[in-house]
């Protein structure tokens, strides 16, 4: 709970209204207006929530000018080194890292839950062959709320804790199903023995015809993969979690809300759409051809993998991503990988552009995941259902931590009505 010491005083035609100032533990300030429509009159006026907070939060805190993220606490950087994406699904939940027990207990109960209702296959057949993976997500995720009746009561604890092992456990076997459907290739069941990371490249690589072996620097990556994007406070995808959850939505329905608004170009869609955009480029010596089209105003294009309404500096997980980029394609024999190179020149020279360092455009998490997505066997398409999986247990942790939140309201916010005054009607023949 935040704490409040001070008050602002806000003057509207000479009348004052006191607004409390609410202390994060870390961050700025927060002026507390839910009062200020009963007591001043007025609304607020704020497109993009770019200085509102919709909601407390304990489970992520991000420092845009520094370029911090940190998970309950805990940097990424620490984590993505020292840990692995099922702990950090269970610090998310949990707000506190587990011990050895908790682990066994979390890891045994999601790995048991991976296999979906074998009824859902057919809903696959509904689909074009060629639909995106993100389409087909958003339909079977939503569609879980048909088949797991026993887990859509948001007012019952164990059912909302069935609900979250279920989609944590569900998701990677949903993505790898729609994957293979794409390719016309039959469904590969989840294997209990493999790790959550292992287990996806599995499903998504193997066929029934002969043996696939994981290779665990892929399954490392995958993981590594899957924590950077685990969670990134509130978000667009993560608000419309919050929003549809709200209003009572069962918990299915809510995250495949997410998945929907994750796929748009300018938030999750971006991973596919830079390293189109790479290939596109092709070589470096057209890169300066883009960062002028990137900089004219006429022009509709902007750099796929640059800029972020929170960071204003290095995105972290951009950092870890570009050395895992070396590392991956390194180890693959593939570290002159034309794209890679292509990506680090398009960085060096962006960052040195004043249009790009005035802006404080720099290179986002989706600037080096695509590389490494493609250099494991992943076509672009795939890019974004793995950041929707990643993401599943940021938008699960937050939706939890709202419906246990007291001052929880459904999420209804106003509006600067500039339309017509209110007229009367024109009969057809008078108009
Ligand atoms: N290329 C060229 N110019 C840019 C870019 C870019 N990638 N990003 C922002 N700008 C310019 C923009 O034109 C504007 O210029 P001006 O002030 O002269 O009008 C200024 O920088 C501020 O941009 P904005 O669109 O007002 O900023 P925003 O906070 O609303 O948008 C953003 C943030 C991420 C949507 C935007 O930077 C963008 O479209 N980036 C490309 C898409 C992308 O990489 N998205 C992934 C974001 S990180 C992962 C995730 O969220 O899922």
């Amino acid at each position: 709970m935040a704490t409040k010491h001070t008050t602002a005083t806000l003057t509207i035609d000479g009348k004052s209204l006191d607004l409390p100032v609410l202390h994060p533990t870390i961050g700025p300030d927060v002026v507390d207006i839910r009062k200020l429509y009963a007591e001043g009159d007025v609304f607020t006026f704020d497109p993009g929530f770019t200085s509102t907070a919709a909601c407390e939060s304990a489970i992520t805190y991000i420092d845009g000018d520094k370029g911090d993220l940190l998970y309950r606490g805990y940097p990424i950087e620490q984590l993505a080194e020292k840990s692995h994406y099922l702990e950090v699904c269970y610090l998310l939940m949990n707000g506190e890292l587990p011990s050895r027990l908790q682990m066994e207990d979390f890891e045994r109960r999601i790995t048991r839950h991976t296999m979906l209702h074998e009824q859902i296959h057919y809903f696959f057949r509904g689909f074009r062959r060629d639909s995106h993976p993100m389409a087909t997500m958003v339909g079977v995720v939503g569609a879980m709320s048909a088949f797991y009746h026993d887990s859509l009561d948001i007012n019952d604890p164990s059912q909302r804790e069935i609900a979250a092992m279920r989609m944590i456990a569900k998701l990677p076997t949903i993505a790898a199903m729609a994957y293979k459907y794409s390719l016309g290739q039959p469904f590969v069941y989840p294997r209990n023995d493999l790790d959550y990371a292992a287990n996806f490249l599995h499903m998504c690589f193997s066929v029934p015809a002969e043996p696939y072996h994981v290779d665990p620097i892929l399954a490392r990556a995958m993981d590594l993969i899957f924590t950077l994007h685990a969670d990134h406070e509130q978000n667009a995808s993560t608000s419309t979690v919050r929003l549809a959850g709200s209003s009572g939505a069962n918990p299915f329905a809510c995250i495949a809300a997410g998945i929907a608004c994750l796929w748009g170009p300018a938030h999750g869609g971006a991973n596919q759409a830079c390293l189109e955009m790479l290939r596109e480029i092709g070589t470096v010596d057209r890169i300066p051809e883009y960062i002028a089209r990137a900089k004219d105003k006429t022009d509709p294009f902007r750099l796929m993998g640059f800029g972020h309404r929170v960071y204003k500096n290095f995105d972290p997980r951009a950092k870890v991503l570009k050395k895992a980029a070396d590392d991956v394609l390194g180890l693959l024999g593939i570290g002159d990988n034309e794209t890679l190179k292509v990506a680090k020149e398009l960085e060096r020279i962006a960052l040195e552009d004043p249009y790009f360092v005035d802006k404080k455009l720099y290179p986002n998490v989706d600037f080096y995941s695509g590389i490494i997505l493609e250099a494991m066997g992943f076509p672009t398409a795939m890019f974004t259902p793995i950041f929707a999986l990643s993401r599943t247990v940021g938008w699960i942790s937050q939706w939890r931590e709202m419906l246990n939140d007291k001052n929880q309201k459904i999420g209804r916010p106003r509006q600067l009505y500039i339309g017509a005054p209110m007229r009367d009607y024109v009969p057809v023949e008078a108009r």
